[in-house]
């Protein structure tokens, strides 16, 4: 078991003059599963395959416990990566894919044999064993690549988007599987992802990557209750935040009709005249039809859930029409086409700073 350490790791690739990971600055503690989530080229991968020893680092230094491994061979690491292509060799059986890497160590036999059967048992693969990998199921085989990574007992799991091959059902029960089997284990997991929900279940804390820049690393929680900057807002949370610049105001900010009270130092702390109010679907409260009270939101299509309902809409907000995302209970469901006043509830407004992103409110 040991600690991981990004100590402003960088990784230029040659002919490229950005780089693809620029000084990133993480410590992921003895035993913790972290996420790693961005959009596509942030540099997720390229972040992990530093860790593994498979991209050289150009600048900055990559630690595992105390050892310094910036520049050691990736077997000399003791590490084990689950990628998103985990091919099995087809012609072996499933317990030879899970013992290869210590076949090919030179562990003898039985010990081999009993270190699968272990693994097998925390995978649920005991009665698959002697199976040649198309007799089985996606997920399964999903199982045997992590079985294979578990087989070898390493001091830190690196994952690269392991679920995307897996149905969007699957992938859940998977991803379930996965942080309780990590837990279990105790081993420390880097694991990527694209997916922010994903992320968010799974890590006990989440790094959000843009353009090779950590922009927060936090618990999941104050991932969603204090995102750093307009680009964190925007990225974690499903439908996402709403993000409306609006006017500042005596004690407030200005939204439509009503001036939202939001803390005095998050107004403060900037010389613009507008501010960007970011308001999470759930934390609308919606007035009656015929109030005059915040913005008049006309209502485009709803999605309804069962226990709740999502209605997007389109507001004037500042003489410009915007798309709004209100959450509503599933039994007061607007119709298609009729208008709701909205008023952002008190408490829970997020305010950035329009020109720099940054978060202004805490
Ligand atoms: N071998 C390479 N040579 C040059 N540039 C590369 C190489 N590999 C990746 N890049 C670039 O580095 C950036 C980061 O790539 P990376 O693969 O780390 O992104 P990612 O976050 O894993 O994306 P995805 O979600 O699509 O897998 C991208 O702009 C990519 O084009
Ligand atoms: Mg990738």
């Amino acid at each position: 078991m040991a600690t991981v350490t990004f100590d402003k790791a960088t990784r230029v690739y040659p002919g490229s003059t950005k780089p693809a990971v620029d000084a990133l600055d993480i410590e992921i503690a003895d035993g913790e599963f972290l996420v790693l989530v961005g959009p596509s080229g942030c540099g997720k991968s390229t972040s992990l395959r530093m860790l593994a020893g498979l991209e050289d680092v150009n600048g900055g230094a990559i630690r595992i416990g105390d050892r310094d491994v910036t520049h050691l061979p990736p077997k000399d690491r003791d590490i084990a990566m689950v990628f998103q292509n985990y091919a099995l060799y087809p012609h072996m059986s499933v317990a030879d894919n899970m013992g290869f890497a210590l076949k090919i160590a030179g562990v003898n036999k039985a010990e081999i044999r009993q270190k699968v059967e272990e693994a097998a048992k925390i995978l649920d693969l005991t009665e698959y064993l002697d199976r040649k990998p198309k007799a089985l199921s996606g997920g399964q085989r999903q199982r045997v690549a992590m079985g294979r990574a578990i087989v070898r007992e390493p001091q830190v799991f690196l994952m690269d988007e392991p679920l995307s091959n897996l149905d969007a059902k699957l992938r859940v029960s998977t991803r379930t599987q996965i942080a309780s089997l990590q837990r279990r284990l105790g081993i420390t997991t880097v694991y990527v992802t694209h997916d922010q929900v994903e992320a968010l279940t799974m890590g006990d804390r989440v790094a959000v990557l843009k353009d090779g820049l950590l922009q927060q690393v936090d618990t999941p929680r104050n991932m969603y209750d204090k995102p750093a900057n307009l680009f964190v807002a925007g990225f974690i949370g499903s439908p996402a935040m709403n993000l409306i610049e609006v006017p500042i105001a005596d004690g407030g900010v200005k939204f439509g009709n009503s001036v939202v009270p939001v803390q005095r130092d998050a107004l403060s702390a900037t010389s613009d005249k507008t501010v960007t109010v970011g308001v999470r679907p759930e934390h609308f409260d919606v007035a009656g039809a015929d109030s005059d009270q915040g913005v008049a939101v006309t209502v485009n299509v709803v999605e309804e859930l069962g226990s709740d309902a999502f209605v997007y809409g389109t507001a004037q907000v500042g003489g410009e029409a915007k798309d709004i995302v209100v959450r509503v209970g599933g039994r007061d469901v607007p119709e298609k086409g009729s208008e709701l006043h909205v008023v952002p509830r008190s408490g829970e407004t997020h305010v950035f700073s329009t020109s720099t992103g940054a978060r202004l409110s805490d």
